[in-house]
């Protein structure tokens, strides 16, 4: 028997076979289209090949294509387990041609494929064209299909739309007649919901572009696109019409049996069935990126994971078991999708968080829904508010509740419950605008309130396209924004990051049909990203679609700063102690800084163990691991929180590095730290760290600057550049500069002695002629000199003081502009007169003031060598009293 993964083999080598490239499935969040949630068909990816907006270099390609339809236009939540062909997640198989083949080729490719590789009797099947499609009527016979089983259809599902916009066209299908012991009729019968008849192949003719204003062109080229449910063709080649009977889904549902304890296809066969479709949803979506929370696509994902944790319950799980089934799924589908196997630790910590938080509220939410319901008359829906209490205290998503009444045969009054939750944002505004925040902000609120918050998609990808919701411009709503408009615009979703946590917000373009803009800032308000926008060239629209592109390199460089910053954060406690915590940081593209709780000054010495420890975890290029989780439980595993920040219900959590001494639920994780930023993939991705400063920043903070990758690397190459011209400078070898820079700084203070005692012997040989005179019997002796300063000028003093054995001297220096004058009185006569006395009366013919000294010794100095007579004069009148 052919496993599925047999099945998607030899599905893609046919058409490998036939000149298709394969091409690697697309992630569940499309990058290329604002109005599609998740990806739903394998033509996603191709929709701008269709519509000749790109070419690659092959026109013929073949996917097995993720798919999740749990949302938008494709929704088929609510059918998972009580149908046999319903899913949130699939894997479609397609082929493709981009202007290449048509009609008479698409055709007979998949006749062929179906009935001579898969070997299905062509007696079992038949199939459907558009009512007017006499082509492909004409071709289905010339295969050999009878003209009484080519089904001509005149409704739209023979008319293939991706969604409200986007290549579209007229589409024929293939059915499998699993046999009259099966109720239900051939496609446009009445009775073609019936079980007998199941569509296994759609070939889609894309010939036609649908518009958002409702009208329809015919594309340039036609294309072909083509979908085949794996699980729908797999179960049929595995004689089965029931998706879930194949191997796959009973490898899933076996082990979900085996952890629930309850046999796999009794009476609960209802349960695992659930259960094993949403492992596959929820696992490759967060294998994809998307994060359980309360908004946007997250919140599709949490809905979808509590309806299988709720089903869980049901089959009587005590402790959380849907993590447990995860290593099944990545045993069934980790070849086919490496992501899978990538993503295993982190799919299944979220999904035990996620389990563990629920069920805290599960039972005693559960109960109150069945008191409820039991109070109710028969038949009738349960209040809206009591939906709305059991979503808002208990984390029940209303289509829970609504999977939960429909085993009692009853409904949710839905117009209850979107009251109630009107209510409740209106409570949460009325609470915003007492709070005394800018007025401004208020159209932020409106927008939020008006389009929800703006979902972010920039942990994965920095190009994806978004549909302009509000241009603003000064403060009020403006339709459009022309060439040379500052404008602030709001899409639905962008990969730009809004400035927060330190981390300063992108810029980069927008460009919608119309016009182009470049982005400047990105800041958020109420979670509504704001992108500040200069257009650059014709308009952009509100209700346009956009490409958004972050500009990479200035990305990339706050990237790698954001996760050295964790890195420093985590090598500073270590070397520094715990008590070091996270005062502030900038994340920007050319630098880093770093605020934390430290009172002394970082030794050198410290600062090269942090240096060295961060590139150490730079080199081990550890991937960097992103979670949600409670604010409680990242504590529990010893997250590093911002002090005096709030957090919500829950957080999302970055790690990286594995140390033996760490952290986290395997103690081997050496930074774990809350923190919404964006970050690199792999450690090695900084490149290197260069700390550059670190000093105070307040009372009791230092801060550390620093820098990585580029930058680190320009500032290593410059102070490489100024080493070896030193090295140039002195011939010397890298190693011997430091010894050289040290004799020559010794040389230069022996020289300088040097030349001072020569000073002062040229000094002595001017003044060589100066006659001591007797002033009342107190010998004194006056010289002037040049190039005698300070120090020098009171050695002299002492010299010349010795060799007149009594008396006074006064020395006055003319030493390059400036004027020294220096005094010394022998001990025997300081009751006499003070050298201090001797200056002071000289400075002021020198233009100078004050002075001072001891009695024996004293100093000043002026600036007007030409008043030294006149100085000499003073002293002399001084003496003489
Ligand atoms: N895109 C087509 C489908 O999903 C093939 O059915």
């Amino acid at each position: 028997m052919a496993s599925l993964n047999d099945i998607r083999s030899t599905f893609l080598k046919y058409f490998e076979d036939n000149g298709h490239t394969v091409v690697d499935s697309s992630p569940l969040v499309p990058r290329n289209d604002p109005t599609l949630m998740f990806v739903n068909s394998g033509m996603v990816q191709f929709k701008n090949l269709f519509t000749g907006l790109e070419t690659r270099d092959y026109t013929r390609a073949t996917t097995a294509q993720k798919c999740v339809r749990a949302g938008g236009k494709h929704n088929d939540l609510d059918n998972v387990g009580y149908t046999a062909r319903h899913h949130t997640f699939f894997e479609m198989l397609g082929n493709f041609s981009f202007g290449d083949y048509f009609k008479d080729e698409a055709i007979p490719f998949a006749w062929n494929l179906i009935t001579r590789e898969f070997g299905i009797d062509p007696k079992r099947l038949l199939t459907t064209v558009y009512h007017t499609d006499d082509e492909a009527f004409g071709i289905w016979k010339k295969v050999g299909v009878p003209e009484d089983r080519i089904i001509r259809i005149d409704t739209a599902d023979n008319f293939w739309q991706m969604g409200p916009t986007g290549p579209c066209g007229p589409c024929t299908e293939i059915f499998y007649d699993h046999g009259d012991h099966i109720w239900g009729g051939p496609p446009g019968s009445a009775e073609e919901d019936g079980d007998r008849f199941i569509e296994i192949w759609n070939i889609v003719f894309m010939q036609n572009e649908q518009f958002e204003d409702g009208s329809m062109k015919a594309l340039d080229m036609q294309s072909i696109d083509t979908g085949m449910g794996l699980e729908r063709i797999g179960a049929l080649l595995q004689g089965s019409h029931d998706n879930y009977d194949t191997d796959l889904f009973k490898a899933l549902i076996e082990a979900s049996a085996h952890v629930t304890n309850v046999a796999p296809y009794g009476d609960q066969n209802v349960h695992h069935r659930v259960i094993a479709d949403h492992l596959r949803s929820t696992s490759f979506l967060m294998a994809d990126g998307v994060m359980p929370s309360n908004e946007g696509r997250g919140y599709v994902l949490r809905r979808i994971m509590r309806r299988a944790m709720r089903h869980a319950h049901l089959l009587g799980a005590q402790d959380p078991v849907m993590h447990r089934l995860v290593p099944e799924l990545v045993a069934q589908m980790g070849q086919a999708y490496p992501e899978l196997g990538r993503a295993q630790t982190m799919i299944e910590e979220t999904l035990l968080n996620e389990e563990t938080r629920f069920k805290k509220t599960l039972d005693r939410g559960l109960k109150l829904l069945d008191d409820e319901v039991s109070g109710l008359p028969e038949g009738a829906e349960l209040p809206g508010e009591t939906a709305f209490k059991l979503y808002d205290t208990y984390g029940f998503p209303l289509d829970l509740t609504q999977d939960a009444l429909r085993e009692k045969g009853r409904g949710v009054d839905q117009a209850g419950f979107d009251a109630a939750m009107e209510e409740q944002k209106a409570r949460a505004r009325a609470a915003w605008s007492g709070s005394g925040e800018a007025a401004d902000a208020t159209i932020w609120f409106d927008l939020a309130e008006q389009h929800g918050v703006t979902e972010f998609l920039g942990y994965d990808t920095e190009h994806a396209e978004g549909q302009v919701l509000a241009l603003v411009a000064d403060g009020a709503l403006t339709d459009r924004a022309t060439s040379g408009d500052e404008v602030q615009i709001v899409v639905n979703q962008t990969p730009f990051y809004a400035e927060a946590g330190g981390q300063v917000g992108d810029t980069g373009l927008i460009r919608t049909d119309t016009g182009s803009a470049h982005i400047t800032e990105t800041k958020k308000v109420a979670d509504v990203f704001i992108h500040f926008a200069k257009v650059d060239e014709g308009e952009i629209a509100t209700g346009q679609g956009a490409e958004l592109a972050v500009e990479h390199l200035r990305r990339t460089a706050i990237r790698a700063n954001h996760s050295a910053t964790h890195l420093l954060h985590e090598a500073l406690r270590n070397e520094l102690g715990d008590h070091v915590a996270q005062r502030g940081s900038l994340n920007a593209p050319d630098r880093l800084r770093f605020d934390f709780s430290h009172n002394k000054a970082v030794s050198a010495q410290e600062l090269s163990n942090i240096a060295r420890e961060v590139n150490t975890y730079i080199r081990q290029n550890a991937p960097v691991e992103t979670r949600i989780m409670t604010p409680d439980d990242a504590r529990e595993i010893g997250a590093q929180a911002l002090f005096g920040e709030k957090y919500g219900d829950e957080v999302r959590v970055v790690s990286m590095g594995h140390s033996p001494t760490g952290k986290g639920t395997d103690g081997q994780t050496y930074s774990i730290e809350l923190c919404g930023g964006t970050h690199v993939r792999q450690t090695g991705d900084i490149g290197v760290c260069v700390i550059l400063s670190e000093g105070a920043s307040a009372a009791g903070i230092r801060r550390i600057e620093a820098l990585t990758g580029k930058a680190a690397v320009a500032y290593i190459e410059a102070e490489a550049a100024r080493a070896s011209e030193l090295q140039g400078m002195l011939k010397a070898k890298p190693d011997e500069v430091v010894d050289r820079v040290k004799a020559l700084l010794d040389d230069r203070k022996a020289l300088n002695n040097e030349i001072s005692a020569l000073k002062r012997e040229l000094a002595k040989v001017a003044g060589a002629g100066a006659e001591a005179k007797d002033i009342g019997g107190v010998k004194f002796l006056a010289m002037t000199i040049t190039g005698v300063a300070g120090k020098d000028l009171q050695t002299l003093v002492n010299e010349q003081k010795d060799a007149l054995g009594s008396g006074a001297v006064l020395i006055i220096s003319d030493n390059d502009g400036k004027v020294a004058v220096a005094a010394g009185v022998t001990p025997d006569m300081t009751d006499r007169v003070s050298a201090v006395d001797l200056v002071k009366a000289a400075v002021p013919a020198l233009g100078g003031k004050g002075g001072g000294g001891r009695p024996e010794l004293a100093q000043g100095g002026g600036l007007d060598f030409s008043g030294a007579a006149a100085a000499v004069a003073a002293a002399e009148a001084a003496i003489a009293g």
